[in-house]
């Protein structure tokens, strides 16, 4: 089902995922006075606090699945693991958007980065490793230091291992378990990057202005705006976004991480495409005119995107674990906006909320 209609006010927007991230689309879901229907296995999900409608149910369930597309008019995602065959089965029922295939290439590392490779956009080199026989020779081709990564699954840093002098290659392949992988050259880069980009149906796309990312044991710790790059940089950054975006003929909000390599090098390299809201677009909440949570319901209701202005410069930082109890000294900040995703159990590495920081005055730093 492709050819749908524009939605109108009072229609339900179905979201498959419950975590943070469709907990703040289903809120500018409200906002913009249509519903959201939380599909999610785990009872605990914290969106559920924010919708009348949920279906409780595993991915591989069928009749839930089937359901969930009757009670729904658009479906979209949150969470790029959806398992495809589940997007499948709902596409064949009610618009899907982006388009499932969209997951099935994000879903698997090497045939994102072959894809990405194939619109001609730079990314670190990168070989199949199947056994360790292969990462033997992988090594032999890219050197070292480089990062085994799994094929599948990955996120914050989970599933991948950075290969240095001393580092034994048995070692590192039984730590990422022994899967599919890729191995990738170590990038010496001198900052991550990343573009947030809607697409409509209609095909025109909106970048926010390219954020800078800052990570700390491998997860996202802080993201500033505007990224310190030149603008030759930001537009190469947004121009990459808005490839992918249309290579996929995506619809919706996609996330696409970057590295910029070190003075002297060559081009921004594209680490990871996400096909959903992302983490670093969090600061558009406060830091401007419409948010990406509001860009991605705008594309799949088949409305008109905004045209993003950012508020000012802006940091947004994540309250990772135990850092969430220090809510009430954030609540006194004057500069601060607060966001509690209100998870049931803190864990050591969880993201359970950010504190967004805008400065109005132009040229003044936070
Ligand atoms: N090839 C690389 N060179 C240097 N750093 C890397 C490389 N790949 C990943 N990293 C670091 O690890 C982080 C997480 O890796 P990423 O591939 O984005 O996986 P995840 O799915 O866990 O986000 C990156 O944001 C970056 O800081
Ligand atoms: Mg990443």
């Amino acid at each position: 089902m492709s050819a749908a209609r524009p939605l109108s006010p009072g229609a339900v927007v179905g979201i498959l995922g419950g975590g943070q991230l469709g907990r703040m689309l289903a809120m500018a879901a409200a906002r913009l006075g249509l519903k959201a229907h939380i599909y999610s296995p785990d009872p605990q999900s914290c969106a559920l606090e924010v919708v009348r409608r949920h279906t409780l149910a595993d991915y591989g369930d069928e009749a839930a699945l089937d359901g969930f597309a009757r009670e729904v008019d658009v479906i979209t995602y949150e969470f790029e693991n959806v398992p495809a065959d589940a997007a499948m089965f709902l596409a064949s029922r009610r618009p899907v958007m982006p388009d499932p295939s969209v997951l099935a290439t994000t879903q698997d590392r090497l045939i994102e980065k072959d894809f990405i490779a194939g619109l001609g956009v730079a990314t670190a080199p990168f070989v199949r490793v199947d056994s360790p026989a292969e990462l033997s020779r992988a090594i032999e081709t890219i050197g070292r230091p480089a990062v085994l990564k799994t094929r599948r699954f990955g996120y914050d840093g989970k599933g991948q291992v950075t290969i240095r002098d001393g580092t034994a290659l048995e070692a590192a392949w039984r730590a990422i378990g022994g899967r599919p992988a890729i191995l990738e050259s170590f990038v010496d880069f001198e900052r991550e990057i990343s573009v947030v980009a809607a697409r409509e149906r209609g095909g025109r796309v909106e970048c926010f202005d390219v954020t800078e990312n800052e990570h700390r044991d491998h997860i996202l710790k802080v993201s500033r705006v505007p990224a310190l790059v030149s603008p030759a940089i930001a537009d190469a950054a947004q121009a990459i976004a808005e490839t992918i975006a249309r290579a996929f003929d995506y619809v919706g909000v996609l996330a696409v991480e970057m590295f910029v390599p070190r003075a002297g090098e060559t081009a921004v390299m594209v680490n990871e495409v996400a096909p959903r809201v992302h983490n670093s677009g969090h600061w558009t909440l406060d830091g401007a005119s419409v948010s990406q949570f509001e860009q991605h319901i705008r594309a799949i209701a088949g409305w008109p995107l905004a045209k993003p202005v950012r508020r000012g410069r802006i940091e947004m930082i994540n309250l990772i674990g135990e850092e969430v109890e220090e809510y009430a000294r954030w609540l006194a900040e004057p500069h601060a906006k607060v966001h509690l995703y209100g998870k049931a159990h803190v864990r050591p590495g969880r993201k359970m909320g950010h504190v967004t920081c805008v400065s109005l005055d132009p040229a003044g730093h936070i």
